[in-house]
C-alpha cells in the first residue's frame, strides 16, 4: 500500500483521515483487491458470518489503517460489516471516525454497557458499524480470551456478514493470540523496510500454535513506484526481504544482543579478511 495515498487523505479539519472515500483511486483499488482476496479466502467458512482479524509482528505497521479501509471496502460491496477495535491498550479509532471513544468492547465484556450503546454507526458508510475498544481495562488479554468474548462474537454472526477485528501486534502483547482461536482467519500486515523478519517468524509460529488460518499478508508503506493495485502486496508466503529498523525498545535490545553474539562468533574466526565485502560488520 502506497505512502502518498494515505498522506493525501486529510479532511477539512486536518484530521488524519485514512478512510474509504477520502483515499486516492489507487489506494481504493488496492483495498478492493484485498477485499476480493479475503472474501475468496473466507468463502469456505460456512458457519455464518466471517469473523477475521488483522495483526502484525510489531507496532506501527499499518494494521488499523488497513483494517478500517478493508472494512469500508467490504461495506461498499453491499455487505454488513462490523469493525471491532480490539487494541484495548492504545485505542485510536475515535480519532479517525466521527464516533464516541466509549463505551466499547471492554465495557460490553465487563457488563457495564449495553450493546445498543457500544455499537455505533461508523459515520462513513451505512453498512459499516463499529465498536471501539472502550474504557481501558487492566486485563485486555483475559477479556479477549473470555467465554463472554466468544458469546459476543457469536451473537454478532446473525447481524453482520463480516466482522473485522483490529488487533494489537503479536510479539508485543498476547491479546491477539488469545482471540485467534475464535476467528475464521487472520491477515498479517508487514511494513516494507521496517518489519523485522525474525519478529515475523515468531509471529507465524505463535499463530500456528493457535491454529488460526492465516489468510495472507499485506505489505504496507510500499512506494516502489508501481501504479494502481500493483502498489499493494498480498501473498500467502512471507519470503520477502526486509531491511531492518528498530523503533521499539524490546526489539532494539534483542537486536543488540544478536549483534553482540554475531560479533563474538566472528571474532573467534581466524581469517581477518571478510569473504563478502558487502557484508556489514
Ligand atoms: N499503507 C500505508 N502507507 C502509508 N502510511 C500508512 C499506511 N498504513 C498506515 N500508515 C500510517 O502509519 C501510521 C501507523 O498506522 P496504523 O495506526 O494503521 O498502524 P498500526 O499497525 O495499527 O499501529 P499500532 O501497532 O500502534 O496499532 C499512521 O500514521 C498511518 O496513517
Ligand atoms: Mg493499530
Amino acid at each position: 500500500m502506497n505512502k502518498n495515498a494515505h498522506r493525501n487523505a486529510e479532511d477539512s479539519r486536518g484530521r488524519r483521515a485514512m478512510v474509504g472515500g477520502k483515499l486516492s483511486f489507487s489506494a481504493s483499488e488496492a483495498y478492493k483487491l484485498l477485499r476480493t482476496n479475503v472474501m475468496f479466502s473466507l468463502a469456505e467458512d460456512e458457519d455464518g458470518s466471517r469473523i477475521f482479524g488483522i495483526t502484525s509482528p510489531i507496532k506501527g505497521e499499518g494494521k488499523s489503517t488497513t483494517a478500517i479501509n478493508l472494512a469500508y471496502s467490504i461495506a461498499e460491496s453491499a455487505k454488513r460489516v462490523l469493525f471491532i477495535e480490539m487494541d484495548m491498550r492504545l485505542p485510536v479509532l475515535h480519532k479517525s471516525l466521527p464516533i464516541s471513544k466509549a463505551p466499547g468492547l471492554s465495557d460490553l465484556l465487563v457488563g457495564s454497557a449495553l450493546l445498543t450503546d457500544a455499537l455505533q454507526k461508523s459515520g462513513i458508510h451505512d453498512d459499516l458499524y463499529v465498536i471501539t475498544a472502550g474504557n481501558l481495562p487492566p486485563n485486555p488479554s483475559e477479556l479477549l480470551g473470555s467465554e463472554r468474548m466468544k458469546a459476543l462474537l457469536e451473537s454478532f454472526r446473525e447481524r453482520f456478514d463480516y466482522i473485522l477485528c483490529d488487533l494489537p501486534p503479536i510479539t508485543v502483547v498476547s491479546d491477539a493470540l488469545m482471540i485467534s482461536p475464535m476467528l475464521s482467519g487472520m491477515i498479517v500486515v508487514v511494513r516494507k523496510n521496517y518489519t523485522d523478519m525474525r519478529a515475523l517468524d515468531v509471529t507465524m509460529r505463535q499463530l500456528e500454535f493457535t491454529q488460526v488460518k492465516v489468510l495472507g499478508f499485506v505489505m504496507t508503506f510500499d512506494d516502489s513506484g508501481e501504479t494502481g493495485a500493483k502498489r499493494y502486496r498480498y501473498g500467502n508466503k512471507y519470503g520477502y526481504k526486509y531491511s531492518y529498523r528498530y523503533d521499539y525498545g524490546y526489539y532494539a535490545a534483542a537486536e543488540k544482543r544478536r549483534r553482540e553474539e554475531d560479533r563474538r562468533k566472528n571474532s573467534s574466526k581466524t581469517s581477518p579478511a571478510r569473504e563478502n565485502p558487502e557484508q556489514k560488520p
